[in-house]
């Protein structure tokens, strides 16, 4: 399992990449194609309240459940989250903690979005993408704070005065120009002469962005003997709308970037993405985290949910669509790989980009197509997706790869097959491991048949040999429709269970240089 042939391609090609120490690491959060997003679900113009307290809720949530985030800050469709400086979150490694933080964001902003729109529906899958950079200084992470608080000040009032001038008759055009060169200051004085407006007047929220961090709040811990209550400070999630860019706020609240125990030797250099190297075929695997317990939750069949998987496969299917250069996908259990054609250039090719992205569209998708497969199953915790990218500079080495994962699907099938047939059959699972420990494929296949009279080979193909998904050309047009050849060639997504060895790839030449 672990140790077979194929397992090389992970020692050898896969990308591990983690961050300096002692910087502290931002991971910066962005919806993607929010211009469309915002415009389909019809968002009040500049600011829509309500979608930016659903933002908020979803930082909040970010603070509660990851402990080393000590600061966030957010506007429009961003959010930025601050790690703190001596953070060992998955060991620092770049693709575990960008995935992971946009995967539960992504979660939560679907979960909540009801509590917040209860009357739109979500008419398309949210999705974010995610870069993390690393200050090495109290001094850096404050400036990259107030960068972001002064581009929220200028696009907010921009904005303002551009969609006042709009709502007085304006063409955009024509409030475009009017606007065009214009300083801060004629802008506020735009905004009181013509509209009576005082820009200081407008929202906090709109004007400062959002901060989210632990403040110290006095709580009642318990009463004494006389029934007098005892209180203690606590630290509590807290959002709101001030200034960062002056020191008035960071010296009232020293706790939150205190700087760690080791000082910096030397200045390290600013993080700068990664690219992943040109014409190198890349895999983007992703794979559910606590699956164990959300399998419980939502009280998914062992070894096995068909309908979970099917599940998978459509959500899997639909991140086909969505990623055009994405030519092959293979899954089984909790995981799902896809490969991207060797020459794509989504974001330039920058590592982090691409797998939160895949991430965060993914659990988006899972968690949109949910109830059309468990329709009578509420989902009750969150979903959340790692990923991790590898490449593959030759076509050789990705369909190793596939093989590799098909082998570990086997192997781990096999495994939980026997084993969930002992424990069915009244062992304990420490028994059931135990006897399963050091035996060989052809052993459990002997076993299942000679306890349980099963022929390993007749369960159920999805089950032994996972999803893979492709582009299949179904239909040729020819005649008036078709194109300038006089054919037309409709591709659609096929999802099969088969074999991954060479006569698979012999059939089918045309995978994995199409898109
Ligand atoms: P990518 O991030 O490159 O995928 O593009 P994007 O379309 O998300 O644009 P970008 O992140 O540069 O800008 C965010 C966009 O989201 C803005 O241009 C707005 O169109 C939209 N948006 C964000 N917040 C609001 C809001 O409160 N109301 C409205 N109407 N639109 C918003
Ligand atoms: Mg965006």
């Amino acid at each position: 399992m672990a140790n077979s042939e194929y397992e090389y391609v992970k020692r050898e090609f896969e990308y591990d990449r983690h961050l300096p120490p002692s910087n502290w690491i931002v991971v910066r959060i962005d919806g993607c194609h929010f211009h469309r997003f915002s415009k389909i679900h019809a968002f009040e113009k500049p600011n829509d309240e309500n979608a930016l307290n659903l933002m908020n809720d979803c930082a909040t949530a970010m603070l509660e459940k990851f402990p080393d985030i000590v600061f966030a800050y957010g506007v429009s469709d961003e959010y930025s989250f601050v790690f703190r400086e001596e953070t060992q979150f998955y060991h620092r490694r770049e693709s575990k903690i960008l995935s992971l933080c946009v995967s539960y964001f992504t979660s939560v902003y679907v979960m909540k979005w009801k509590d917040f729109f209860p009357n739109k529906e979500l008419k398309e899958p949210p999705y974010f993408d995610a870069r993390a950079v690393c200050y090495p200084n109290l001094k850096t992470i404050r400036d990259y704070l107030a960068w972001r608080q002064v581009d929220c000040h200028i696009n907010n009032q921009y904005n303002t005065c551009f969609w006042m001038l709009v709502k007085s008759g304006k063409s955009e055009q024509e409030a475009q120009l009017a606007l065009k060169g214009t300083f801060a200051k004629d802008k506020n004085e735009l905004l009181a002469q013509q509209f009576q407006i005082k820009y200081d007047d407008e929202p906090a929220m709109f004007r400062k962005g959002s901060s989210v961090y632990r403040e110290k709040v006095e709580t009642t811990v318990k009463t004494d003997d006389y029934g007098n209550p005892i209180k203690r400070p606590r630290l509590k999630v807290t959002v709101a709308h001030i200034d960062i860019i002056g020191p008035e706020f960071w010296e009232n609240h020293q706790h939150i970037l205190r700087e760690g125990k080791f000082m910096l030797e030397f200045v390290k250099k600013i993080g700068i993405g990664h690219m992943l190297p040109p014409c190198n075929w890349i895999v983007i695997r992703i794979n559910a985290c606590q699956f164990d317990q959300f399998s419980i939750m939502h009280s998914f069949d062992k070894p096995n949910d068909e309908t979970a998987l099917r599940l998978m496969n459509a959500s899997a299917s639909l991140m086909m669509e969505r990623y055009p250069d994405i030519v092959f996908g293979y899954g089984f259990s909790n995981e799902y790989s896809f490969v991207f054609h060797e020459k794509t250039e989504l974001y330039q090719r920058q590592e982090s980009q691409i797998l939160s992205s895949c991430s965060s569209c993914f659990t988006s998708l899972y968690m949109t197509k949910w109830k059309e497969f468990f329709p009578k199953k509420e989902l009750v915790q969150t979903p959340r997706f790692e990923a991790e990218a590898l490449c593959c500079p030759k076509l050789k080495i990705v369909c190793e790869y596939l093989s590799w994962r098909q082998a570990e699907c086997h192997a781990a099938n096999q495994y939980d097959t026997c084993f969930w047939m002992l424990v069915k059959s009244g062992k304990s699972e420490k028994e059931a491991h135990e006897i399963l420990k050091g035996t060989l494929s052809k052993d459990k296949n002997e076993l299942l048949f000679h306890q349980f009279q099963m022929n390993y080979n007749n369960e159920p193909v999805m089950f032994r040999k996972g999803s893979c998904i492709y582009q299949q050309k179904v239909e040729e047009l020819s005649g008036a429709e078709g194109g300038n050849n006089g054919t037309r060639e409709r591709w659609d997504v096929k999802v099969d269970h088969v074999d991954l060895g060479p006569g698979f790839w012999q059939k089918h030449p045309l995978i994995m240089t199409n898109c």
